[in-house]
């Protein structure tokens, strides 16, 4: 059988934090963290009393862009025409502006449509939707004007996250302190459509070439970059999953909140693996380990005085075999199958051999597909003789397709009867 390729997925997505005056200013700097954590864009933007709290250097080395602090940019020789559009342009690419902590100033401001600062113009500029943390003092948050304001916000279909109650800068008692960073960044994610999926899961990802010496200077090697184990860790962390990447070399950046193990030849990756085994839910091999290594690696350079030297090579550990060899009955293996000639046909026979629960084929032959480029052509071949395969698409897109599929064979295992239903109805 095979199925339809799905729909393009939206990778890269942007958030606005804007930052109002108060204590808890502060907490907006763990907020920032737990957003890029699974994969979004934050864009700080700070109200002129959010910045007597925390200065914008916090948040600018934090989200690693500048802090957006004045509509104008100040009375400074900033000000330009840049700064006055900005907020139009921010407005536009965000998919969501949260504002944490929310003054009850902000708050009044947004529900009345004042536009007077960067961020409460922001608000009334975008699109995107809106998710609001107030924190203030209890009489403040009972006030019948902040009630009331909150109420034509959430009519508006804004997300009010209730404050939780405690114990307040102020010294006084009752609503008004933060919500937990946790649940504001649960309420975004929600926003967004940001999936949980693979929460409590923890993938072993390989990624990228080995290198096998030859002398102190050459080695054997192929032309794998790395962009597709490093879209499948990216990709992992942003639904959820705890991710250890086992990464041959590369220049790649690793994604956020990754624990990265960098090897050179096969028989270090292999020891990498298997010394993380244990704790991997999920194994995906996407690395081009070489088969093949110099028997001999000469301590000196070769020198050409000496004439051509003849190589002799030997295997390499099979580290997929011996994953397959040890894996426990929960754990998922996933391999990649990079094939020049009967594509599906090798591919499945590895997938049999190796008693794998998919395999991800791909013709390193066609253009737009295989090393070194940002895109991918793929089947995906499941352990019951499915196929799926897949249009051409961007290398983070094929990773969430794998992880899609991963979660599919998750779920059936813990459902085999309503999956067995949902693969009949769909055929
Ligand atoms: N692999 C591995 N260890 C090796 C070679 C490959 O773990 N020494 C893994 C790759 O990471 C991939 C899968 O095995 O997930 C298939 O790799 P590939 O090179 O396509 O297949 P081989 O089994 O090596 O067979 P061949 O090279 O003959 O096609």
């Amino acid at each position: 059988m095979s199925c339809a390729a799905a729909g393009r997925l939206k990778i890269n997505m942007r958030v606005a934090l804007g930052v109002s005056g108060g204590i808890a200013a502060y907490k907006a700097a763990e907020l920032v963290r737990l957003l890029q954590e699974r994969g979004l864009e934050v864009q700080v933007v700070m109200t002129r009393s959010a910045r007597e709290f925390v200065a914008p250097l916090t948040f600018a080395a934090l989200s690693g862009r500048k802090v957006i602090t004045d509509m104008f940019g100040g009375e400074s020789e900033n000000a330009n025409l840049e700064n006055a559009i900005e907020h139009i342009a921010v407005a536009q690419a965000i998919d969501a502006l949260v504002i944490a902590p929310a003054t009850a100033n902000v708050i009044a401001k947004l529900a009345h449509g004042i536009a007077d600062d960067f961020l409460s113009t922001l608000a009334v500029a975008t699109k995107a939707p809106i998710v609001v943390a107030p924190a203030m003092n209890v009489n403040m948050w009972e006030n019948p004007a902040t009630q009331q304001n909150l109420k034509t916000l959430r009519g508006r279909g804004v997300k009010v996250l209730d404050p939780d109650e405690g114990y307040l800068a102020c010294g006084m008692t009752g609503a008004g302190r933060l919500a937990s960073v946790d649940a504001i960044a649960q309420a975004v994610f929600e926003t967004l459509g940001v999936r949980d999926d693979l929460k409590g899961e923890t993938l072993l990802v390989t990624a990228g070439r080995t290198e096998e010496p030859l002398d102190a200077v050459r080695y054997l090697s192929n032309r794998s970059s790395g962009k597709m184990g490093y879209a499948l860790a990216e990709a992992g962390r942003r639904r959820g999953a705890s991710v250890i990447l086992v990464s041959g070399p590369t220049h790649l950046e690793p994604p956020a909140g990754a624990a990265v193990e960098r090897v050179r030849t096969a028989e270090e990756m292999a020891e990498a693996v298997l010394r993380n085994l244990e704790k991997a839910t999920v194994v995906l091999m996407a690395a081009a380990v070489a088969d093949f290594r110099p028997a001999e690696i000469q301590p000196r350079k070769i020198k050409r005085r000496d004439g051509v030297p003849s190589l002799k090579l030997e295997a390499t550990r099979d580290i997929l075999a011996e994953v397959a060899g040890r894996r426990r009955p929960e754990q998922l293996v996933v391999g990649f199958a990079a094939e020049t000639d009967q594509v599906v046909e090798n591919a499945a026979e590895k997938l049999r051999s190796k008693h794998l629960d998919l395999m991800v084929a791909n013709d390193v032959t066609q253009p737009g597909a295989g090393f070194d480029v940002d895109t991918n052509i793929v089947t995906l071949l499941f352990a019951d003789g499915r196929r799926q395969p897949l249009e051409r698409m961007s290398k983070p897109e094929v990773a969430h397709h794998v992880l899609d599929a991963v979660a599919e064979l998750r779920s059936a295992a813990r459902h085999p009867a309503a999956a067995a239903r949902s693969r009949k109805s769909a055929s």
